[in-house]
């Protein structure tokens, strides 16, 4: 049975972490969902892995709704949470309800999350209070990297530590079931977890959140151009899939394959074609 958001908050108060991965397409969700995660983000990191942007920022909602429908197709079960792209909120309130229940409606997720604190709660209230289930994102917010100096661990003085401390009070004051915690110290992730009645889901905030969450192309050793400090890779698949390929262009050059047993017969004679 498919979980619920519900379930999320009871895995925190049942002392259970929480396993969170991204997928983006319905291959990888499936095998995602198959593998135990608790659930899936289709993030906007989509843009950097899947689509060859520098930053998340280009990202679209046809971009997130695309993904995010391939996601549920390949994984009907999952708890599936989309990202709100960069700009698809905070114009209006209306516009971010408005995209809110687009995702909803057109991609079957079950949540969506977006970044920000205080910033972003009155949107995040009209959402709840529209019945979408809302995921926060604090710490370093990719959408934003650029106004907080680039891909940096933030809270490290004690000014911006409390700024996220209440940023989170405020988040869940304003109704999010779950927060992101991106790149923030561990202790300061630890001290933010124990002070919320919603659980934490770290990616580089450390063991003190009440789940972990990280980038499915990072942790299979998928995505070349940098591994961040906080990625454990599980796998390193790239150099498997270049050789696959490598054996596979090499096999077609030589003719040895197809082989017999790929290709398919008919029930006649062909050769009375040629007569
Ligand atoms: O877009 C994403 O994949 C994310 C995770 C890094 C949490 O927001």
């Amino acid at each position: 049975m498919r979980k619920t958001v519900r379930d999320i908050i009871a895995m925190k108060h049942a002392g259970k972490s929480i396993a969170m991965l991204t997928a983006y397409d319905a291959s990888m969700a499936s095998l995602v969902h198959k593998g135990g995660a608790d659930l899936i983000l289709v993030g906007d990191s989509l843009g950097m892995v899947v689509l060859g942007y520098d930053s998340t920022v280009p990202v679209t909602m046809e971009d997130m709704i695309h993904h995010t429908a391939a996601a549920r197709r390949g994984a009907p079960d999952a708890l599936i949470v989309a990202d709100v792209p960069y700009g698809s909120y905070l114009v209006s309130e209306s516009e971010s309800v408005a995209n809110g229940f687009r995702l909803m409606k057109e991609t079957g997720c079950d949540a969506i999350k977006l970044e920000g604190g205080e910033v972003v709660c009155p949107t995040v209230r009209r959402l709840v209070d529209a019945g979408i289930p809302v995921m926060g994102h604090l710490g370093l917010t990719p959408q934003t990297a650029g106004a907080l100096g680039g891909f940096k661990v933030q809270g490290k003085d004690l000014e911006s530590a409390r700024k996220l401390l209440s940023d989170a009070h405020a988040l869940v004051e304003a109704g999010v079931f779950a927060i992101v915690l991106e790149c923030v110290p561990a202790e300061l992730a630890r001290i933010i977890s124990e002070s919320i009645q919603v659980p934490t889901i770290g990616i580089g905030a450390g063991d003190g959140c009440d789940g972990q969450v990280l980038v499915i192309n990072d942790m299979l050793g998928l995505f070349e151009k940098f591994v961040p400090k906080f990625v454990k890779q599980y796998a390193n698949l790239a150099p498997q899939i270049v050789e696959g390929i490598q054996n596979y262009v090499e096999d077609v050059h030589n003719g040895r394959f197809p082989e017999k047993e790929h290709q398919f017969g008919g029930d006649c004679d062909y050769q009375e074609l040629l007569k």
